[in-house]
């Protein structure tokens, strides 16, 4: 007879690392703590429709370099309809579960915490490539995307350098720069524009003139998605999620067209999109989630919910999920004064 019953969860977009996860909170669950595990479907939505299936070491076998979710994911928010959260913890009884593991971003913390504060009995797990969480150094899945960015920037730099072009190259990371400061450094960008840092298109191309005219006849500019016009994002559609996010992108289109104009230089541009989220995990995304997946089931064998396992320095520490949500973290002045070094 198992100890207790847990649920696990994956919610928002999927992120090289999550199954890393879900391995080592059910293989120490089962192993050390005679637990059992539901693999909710689909994140929130699964918790909606009472869909889940089982979860034992048979389906966690093999699944630790594989990219994605083996539980899927949605963007659903049980906070969007006014019963959602009673469906939910009426759900979470039928199902039994003594405790749910909800590993996510920004809006999938933020509704579980409203869950714990509604009496279930939950603990968070961040990720996302973005690694815009507060509270925590890194979130998986960044690191995986970096290495991405990073190898397209250096493939980019080749046909740049053979064609004497300017190649603007678009990333992720909706509200904040990490990906593009990040992988910007990594790959020795010309000029990176993320969403923290303003800026003006003259600037922009007063310092791709100033490279050109000291003999260099290339050009390699990083912008983040987020990166705003006038203060207004650019976005395909005009639809929202269910968190009220817009789908960003084009900024890169609206910037190559105005570098070619304004310079004369022939420009082209790149949107890397969902390549940076697809695929294998970096050794660090295996071992920070692995590292999650244990402190996780570790709190629910404690009993401590509402608090989400954290990376501080070298340490997993367990935080307040409250703490970590609702503010974004953003690229600090210290990162971007060292990325400006390698510009123009
Ligand atoms: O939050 C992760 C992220 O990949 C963002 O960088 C990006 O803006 C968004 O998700 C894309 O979402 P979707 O997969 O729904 O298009």
């Amino acid at each position: 007879m198992a100890n207790k019953t847990v649920g696990i969860l994956t919610g928002g977009g999927d992120c090289p690392g999550l199954n890393a996860v879900i391995r080592a909170a059910v293989r120490k669950g089962i192993v050390h703590y005679n637990y059992r595990f539901r693999g909710v479907q689909a994140g929130w939505k699964g918790l909606m429709e009472g869909n889940w299936e089982p979860l034992g070491l048979e389906e966690i076998s093999g699944i630790l370099p594989k990219g994605g979710t083996i539980l899927g994911t949605s963007r659903t928010n049980p906070f969007k309809s006014p019963d959602g959260p009673d469906i939910v913890i009426e759900n979470m009884k039928r199902m039994k579960l003594d405790a749910l593991i909800a590993i996510g971003g920004d809006d999938t913390l933020t509704v579980a915490h409203k869950l714990n504060e509604m009496g279930a009995s939950v603990v968070g797990v961040p990720k996302t490539i973005d690694n815009d969480l507060n509270m925590t150094d890194y979130t998986f899945g960044f690191d995986t995307a970096v290495n991405i960015v990073t190898e397209a920037i250096d493939r980019i730099h080749t046909t740049a350098e053979s064609h004497n072009r300017v190649m603007v190259i678009e990333v992720m990371g909706r509200q904040s720069g990490w990906i593009a400061t990040h992988a910007g450094i990594a790959g020795g960008a010309d000029m990176i524009l993320i969403p923290e840092q303003e800026f003006t298109m003259s600037q922009v191309i007063e310092s791709i003139k100033k490279r050109h005219s000291r003999g260099k006849d290339f050009s390699i500019v990083i912008v983040a998605e987020g990166v705003t016009l006038e203060d207004d994002y650019v976005t395909h559609g005009s639809g929202q999620d269910e968190f009220g996010h817009v789908k960003l992108g084009g900024i890169g289109q609206w910037i190559a067209e105005q570098v070619e104009k304004q310079t004369g230089f022939e420009t082209r541009v790149t949107v890397l999109g969902h390549l940076q989220r697809g695929g294998t995990p970096s050794a660090f995304d295996r071992i920070l989630g692995t590292r999650f997946g244990i402190a996780a089931i570790d709190l629910v064998h404690q009993g401590d919910f509402g608090k989400m396992v954290s990376l501080q320095g070298n340490e997993i520490v367990a935080i307040s999920i409250l703490d970590a949500v609702g503010e974004l973290k953003m690229v600090d002045q210290e990162w971007y004064d060292l990325a400006q070094v390698f510009f123009g």
